[in-house]
Parts: C-alpha cells; structure tokens; sequence
C-alpha cells in the first residue's frame, strides 16, 4: 500500500462496468492494475490522470493470475462467461465461471489480498432461480469461502449506454411499436443507474465495515420490466404499446430479441430466462455503509441516452444530462 493508498486490481476492464470503474476510481485518486485478455483489446476512449498498468490475465488459466495479483491489495471482480453469437454458447457459463472464480479466489488468497469486491445479480436463492442468476450467486459463495473477504454487491438490471439489459429495453422499445412480450415482463424488479452502482463499487473499498459482507444494491423505484419500457418509451416521447402474451418462451424471445437489437444471443437467454426472478433489494444496510444520491429511472435512462448520443467521452463524464433537454 503506497501513501495508505491500496494497490487495486480490476478485472473486466474492457466490460460495460469495469471500464467506467477505472475512471470513477481515477476521480478519488486511485490507480488500478487492469487485467485484461489480450492487452491491446483495452481501448480507453478518454485519458486517465495516469498511464495504468495493464497485464495480460485470463481467469481460466491460473498460471496467468499469479504476477497479475503480485503487489495488490484489493481486487475487483467483474467478470462473467455469457458471450457468443449462438444460443449454444450458453450452455458452458455457468462451468466456467465457476473455474474463473475458483482460479481468482485461491490466487487472491495466495497473493495475500485483503478484499475482493464482486458485483453479481439480485434474486432470492430460494427462488427457481435461472441458470444466470444462479451462477452469480455460485460465483459469490465461491469468492467468499475460497478467497480473501469478499464484499458482495447484488444489483438487478443496470441502466447505462452498453449495458446488455438496457440495451435490449432501448432496441425493442425504440424499433417496435407494439411490442408482444413474454408474460414475465410483469415481474418485479429494482434497476439502478451505472452512476449508483460506481458508488458504491467505489465506496465500498474505502469502507472496511463492508468487508465480507453481501449487500443489495438497488435504485429509488420497484418497477415491472413493462413499466420500465414504458418510462423509456416516456423519455424518447415515444408511444408503445406492450402486450404480455403467456406462449412466449425465454428461448422464443431470445431468438426474437436476437432478430431487433444487436446483444449477442448468447447473452439474451440467459437474461430473458431471468425475467421470471424478482429482483429486488432484500436489505438496504448499503445505504447506511456507502450513502448516495439515489438517481430516478427516468433521469438514469436520460442520462444513458446522452451517453448514447455523445458517445464514450461523455459516457465517462459524471455530469447528468436534465430530462427535456
Ligand atoms: N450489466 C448489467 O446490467 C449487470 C447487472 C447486474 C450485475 N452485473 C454484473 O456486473 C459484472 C460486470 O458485468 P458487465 O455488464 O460489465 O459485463 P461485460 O460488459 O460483458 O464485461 C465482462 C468482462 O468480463 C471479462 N471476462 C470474461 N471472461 C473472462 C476471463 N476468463 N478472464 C478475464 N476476463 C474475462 C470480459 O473480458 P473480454 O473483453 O476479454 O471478453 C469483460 O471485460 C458481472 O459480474 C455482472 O454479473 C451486470
């Protein structure tokens, strides 16, 4: 630890998450090790206050993870396997990512970390969790008992340009004005801003009570996926129509889903067979640990919109766009 400051390694910095954490970290002054697969794939849209580190890691190969971790003292986890074009791609995640974070846990350990931070997926263990959402919460049990303490986050969909979920809502609610949905789209949910879910990624490494703990993190709104359709439709001053339709299958809307926007099939089963869970925050105790602003969806999916329309440099801005302008 240099100045008191800990030397942090991230995971997934090419990731939806990752990549923002880097520089919402760079903000309060902290400089992360970035582990990322092939090195030259890490393309950062806007300078750093620093040149950052970057080390070839990938955490199916153990071997690779040990001079990645030499010298740190906290790492982040942002990781999962979903990926590929084809819904046949979905059938090994959940193996790998059980690998990934056996590998990343005992080589943290070995490394002497002293805390892992892990975002994964809400949802109630006894619930008839989908394959996802049970591997996140696999991924958080392994991390836990196999690594140094591991704060566990819990968030369901995040609302952020590039994010998968808030992709998929943006293409089906921009291209299509009526919208036949699998009956699950009533289900109940609690989505969070990207700028909420760096808070707390961030506000949780410089608070020890947090240590080891499983928190759930979750916006201001419980809402239906339909509603939250439906307040994008708002935002955009588009008028949709939803109409939920018991026949629809989570592969049947995959294929679909696969048909209108660009996420790769090999992430949209996987999500759409998640829609059936309730996502929503068991417990608040973040909110006393890791206080924030509580950011609305309709000023989340403005703010992602500007993201959008702005492109990257923006995206890593942490100035809010107002809504109607
Ligand atoms: N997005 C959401 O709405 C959401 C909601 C709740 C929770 N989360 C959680 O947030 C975390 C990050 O998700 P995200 O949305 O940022 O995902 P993402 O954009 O798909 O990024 C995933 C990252 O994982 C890396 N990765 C995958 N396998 C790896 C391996 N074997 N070794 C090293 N790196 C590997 C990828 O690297 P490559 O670029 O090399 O593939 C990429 O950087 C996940 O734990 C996810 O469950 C996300």
């Amino acid at each position: 630890m240099k100045n008191g400051a800990p030397n942090i390694l991230l995971t997934g910095p090419t990731g939806f998450v990752g990549k923002r954490l880097l520089y919402r970290l760079d903000e309060a002054g902290l400089k992360a090790r970035c582990l990322v697969r092939p090195p030259e794939k890490l393309i950062l849209p806007k300078k750093l206050s620093y040149e950052p580190e970057v080390v070839y890691g990938d955490l199916l190969e153990p071997s690779s993870l040990e001079k990645a971790m030499e010298g740190m003292d906290a790492a982040y986890y942002l990781v999962h396997s979903m990926g590929g074009r084809s819904i046949r791609h979905t059938e090994r995640f959940a193996e790998m990512d059980r690998r990934a974070a056996s590998n990343f846990a005992r080589a943290a350990k070995g490394a002497g970390l002293s805390r892992v931070i892990y975002l994964g997926g809400l949802g109630d263990e006894q619930d008839d969790l989908s394959k996802h959402l049970r591997s996140r919460h696999e991924v958080a049990h392994i991390l836990q008992e196999q690594g140094p303490p591991a704060t566990v986050l819990r968030a369901a969909v995040i609302i952020g340009a590039g994010g998968a979920s808030f992709e998929i809502i943006r293409y089906l609610v921009e291209r299509l004005p009526l919208m036949l949905c699998p009956k699950w789209v009533q289900t109940r949910s609690q989505p969070i801003a990207i700028e909420n879910v760096l808070d707390y990624l961030a506000g949780c490494l410089t608070n020890q009570e947090t240590a080891g703990r499983t928190l759930d993190i979750g916006g201001p709104e419980i809402l239906s996926y339909a509603d939250l359709m439906g307040i994008y439709a708002k935002v955009r001053g588009l008028s949709r129509i939803i109409i939920p339709v018991p026949v629809f299958t989570p592969r049947l809307s995959a294929y679909w889903v696969n048909l209108i926007t660009p996420v790769p099939a090999g992430v949209v089963l996987p999500l759409a067979e998640g829609l059936k869970n309730e996502a929503v925050c068991r417990e608040n105790s973040i909110r006393g640990l890791v206080p924030t602003h509580l950011i609305p969806m309709e000023q989340a999916i403005c703010n992602a919109l500007s993201e959008v329309r702005e492109g990257p440099g923006r995206l890593l801005s942490r100035q809010s766009c107002f809504i109607g302008s």
